[in-house]
This record gives C-alpha cells, sequence and structure tokens, in this order.
C-alpha cells in the first residue's frame, strides 16, 4: 500500500502524456509509438542507387511494359533536344485545321510500320471491329455495333460518305474516340508512331477486302 500513490501518480503521469497530447500541434520531434509509415526504406528519384551498374535509382519501364497513362516515347525523354514531331503528326491535323490527307513522312511508311500497325490493330481494335475491319468482332455479338473499317461496299460504314475519310480522320478517330463516344480515343496507349501505324494497317485492309470484292464480282459475271 506503501507504494500505490506513487505508482499510481506515475501511470496517470505517463498515460496522459502519451495519449492526452495527440492531435496537439508542436514544433518538436513526435512522439512515435507506431511509425505509422512516416518513415520508409526508398529510394528518392534522381539519386543513387548501388544496386544497378548505372548506379541510378531512376529506371526504364522494362521493354514491352504496356504503358498507362500519356504515351510518352521514352527514347525521347533523355535526349538532349527532344522531337515533338509536327501538329500534324501529332493530330492528324494541319496547322488550318484541315485534315491531314495522307499518312505523314515522320512515321516513316515501311513494312516494320506495317508490321506494328497489325501487331497493335490486333491488340487494341480486332475485338470490336474484327480481324479484318469488317465490325463483327466479338463485342460485336453484345449488344455494340462498330464500325466496317474495311468495306466501303458495305452500307453504313465511314468510307461510303460523299467524301470518303482522309488518313487524318482515322488518325482522330483513333486518338479521340467516334464522334458520339460510343468508341472512346486511345491516344493514351497509343504513340502517334502507333497509331499512324494503326491507319496504315487499316488502309491495307480496305485495299484488301476492295480487291477481293471485285474479284469476287467478275468472276460471278
Ligand atoms: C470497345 C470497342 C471498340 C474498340 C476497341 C475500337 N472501336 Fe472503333 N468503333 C467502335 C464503335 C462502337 C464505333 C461506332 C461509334 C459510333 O457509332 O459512334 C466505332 C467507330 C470507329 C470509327 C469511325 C469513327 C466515327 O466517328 O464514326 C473508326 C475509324 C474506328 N472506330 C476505328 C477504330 C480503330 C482503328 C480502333 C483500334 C485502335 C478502334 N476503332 C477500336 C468500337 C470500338
Amino acid at each position: 500500500m506503501r507504494f500505490f500513490i506513487p505508482i499510481f501518480f506515475v501511470l496517470v503521469v505517463t498515460i496522459v502524456s502519451i495519449m492526452g497530447f495527440r492531435g496537439d500541434f508542436t514544433e518538436n520531434t513526435p512522439l512515435e509509438v507506431f511509425p505509422d509509415m512516416d518513415r520508409q526504406a526508398k529510394f528518392k528519384s534522381q539519386t543513387q542507387n548501388n544496386l544497378f551498374g548505372d548506379k541510378k535509382a531512376d529506371r526504364l519501364p522494362v521493354p514491352g511494359t504496356a504503358i498507362r497513362g500519356t504515351a510518352v516515347e521514352l527514347s525521347n525523354v533523355f535526349l538532349e533536344k527532344p522531337s515533338f514531331h509536327t501538329l500534324a503528326f501529332r493530330t492528324g491535323k494541319n496547322e488550318d485545321g484541315s485534315w491531314v490527307q495522307q499518312i505523314p513522312d515522320e512515321a516513316s511508311v515501311d513494312m516494320s510500320l506495317m508490321r506494328l500497325g497489325k501487331e497493335r490493330y490486333g491488340i487494341h481494335c480486332s475485338v470490336c471491329h474484327g480481324e479484318y475491319g469488317n465490325g463483327q468482332g466479338v463485342i460485336s455479338q453484345f449488344g455494340l455495333a462498330p464500325r466496317n473499317l474495311s468495306d466501303s461496299s458495305n452500307s453504313g460504314t465511314y468510307l461510303e460518305s460523299a467524301a470518303p475519310w482522309s488518313d487524318g480522320q482515322i488518325f482522330h478517330a483513333i486518338s479521340m474516340g467516334s464522334a458520339s463516344g460510343i468508341m472512346l480515343g486511345l491516344k493514351d496507349k497509343l504513340s502517334p508512331k502507333e497509331r499512324w501505324a494503326i491507319v496504315l494497317y487499316v488502309r491495307a485492309l480496305q485495299s484488301y477486302v476492295s480487291n477481293a470484292t471485285d474479284q469476287t464480282l467478275s468472276a460471278s459475271k
């Protein structure tokens, strides 16, 4: 019983000093009973990390990583004079607001661009527009009516309109989505070059389909 009062007093002081001042503001270093993840073992950006050969803490994404967010060209980010290309290349529109008629030279049209386009089309478009662009992708069985991209003889295609679409318009549709907003834009997932590659591939599908249709027509005559 002799010690009860002093022990009780010490306990009250300890508990009140730990619990009683929670939420108060102080300039002093806080007393951390639980660290609450205030301090973590991590590397800050632009610092050194000896784990890697080049000793940089900042790492580039692994090649082939699917980028989410704006599709910046990473190779460009580290150049002394990054190139952001012309307005026509980035938007499919000329300075005066008119549509770019043909795929700009900067996209350097060749077979490797065509392969890129085929691959990206297969990943991003074929589920809706179908492998051959006829608008009969898997999704079309579930109530969505994707445009027929390849066959202009088929009614209701955007190719059928009085002025057939320019390359810039197709690029714009891929970037920003369809006018009605049913198809969403993909500019956050595809770089401008990849979008032009898809335009090139769509054009190839169109001439393939129209050739095939011509042959069928002449054979049936
Ligand atoms: C989620 C399904 C879906 C995906 C993925 C998709 N589309 Fe579409 N797309 C549609 C639908 C649906 C329409 C018709 C939209 C409308 O009626 O407004 C359309 C319309 C279009 C049009 C005509 C635009 C317009 O304003 O009329 C083009 C060109 C087109 N798509 C190209 C593409 C290309 C190229 C890709 C791949 C990069 C793609 N789409 C990916 C569903 C899709």
